[in-house]
């Protein structure tokens, strides 16, 4: 994939990213049309769904041959080699209906299965986090670096709760939260995954990790903590599959295993 290639594609996904987030900022201090998905707690407005058709009309009338996978789309194409817009049209939906300004759209995209251009955009607080593969990580156009912090004694951790209510999976998710409070300077559940993973490339965390989360929540930022000098791993070690509901990032590679000897894992059904 040439680099002009890339360049194109990544003007065209920042001019969606910023329109995006008008839609977003519109309809922040508005009262929300919400329907619930798969709990009282996995929530959707109109908003989600009108951005992600935006998107998604847009780059269908541009590259006719490009795949699109995002959260809100009934339909969803199985994650294959061509180029691939791969959408979350509001990561934090849950913050966005409480008026917390910690939410953003992400866009990541990817080719031959490599996501090669990520994009993060929370409109509420202006923060614009951008990776093309090979060249660095940014927010608001100044490069970003991950923490240089080995030691989880003086780490501070994102991990969430997530919205699925199954009791057994939070007990299992408060145990690791518990293991991981017990070790580190702190743990923060910020309530998105995206701008967790923004916040650990810009070193203003060490680290995180979640499992149950889906491609669109992530596949953005796992290229902008890569960029930035961090590491993305499975949270058992090695590499990590996009599609298995999960992840690890850390600043350096000793605290992503030191995290990782730490957490249990929690089995969810592939994307
Ligand atoms: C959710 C957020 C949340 C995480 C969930 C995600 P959504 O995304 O990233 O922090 O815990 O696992 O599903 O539903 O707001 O797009
Ligand atoms: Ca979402």
């Amino acid at each position: 994939m040439s680099k002009d290639q890339i360049d194109e594609w990544y003007t065209f996904g920042l001019h969606l990213a910023k329109e995006s987030g008008k839609m977003m900022l519109d309809a922040f201090h508005k009262e929300k049309t919400i329907n619930t998905k798969q709990t009282f707690a996995d929530l959707v407005t109109e908003t989600d769904k009108a951005i992600e058709k935006f998107i998604f009309d847009n780059i269908r009338q541009k590259y006719k041959d490009h795949v699109c996978i995002g959260e809100e789309s009934e339909e969803r194409p199985p994650w294959n080699n061509s180029p691939t817009w791969i959408v979350d049209p509001i990561d934090g939906t849950t913050n966005f209906i409480h008026q917390f300004p910690n939410c953003a759209v992400s866009i990541g995209v990817s080719y031959d299965k490599k996501i090669v251009i990520g994009i993060i955009y929370n409109p509420m607080q202006n923060l614009l986090y951008t990776a093309k593969k090979g060249q660095g990580a940014f927010c608001n156009q100044k490069k970003i670096f991950s923490s240089k912090v080995t030691d989880i004694g003086k780490a501070l951790i994102f991990t969430e709760v997530g919205s699925l209510r199954k009791e057994n999976i939070i007990d299992k998710k408060l145990e690791n939260y518990a293991r991981l409070a017990r070790a580190s300077h702190g743990i923060r559940s910020m309530g998105s995954a995206a701008l967790n993973l923004c916040a650990i490339a810009s070193g203003q965390g060490d680290g995180g990790f979640e499992f149950g989360i889906h491609i669109w929540d992530i596949a953005a930022g796992v290229l902008i903590v890569t960029e930035a000098g961090g590491v993305i791993m499975d949270p058992k070690g090695g590499d990590l599959d996009l599609l298995s509901r999960k992840f690890l990032a850390a600043g350096t590679k000793e605290l992503a295993d030191t995290i990782s000897s730490k957490i249990t894992p929690i089995q969810f059904e592939s994307d």
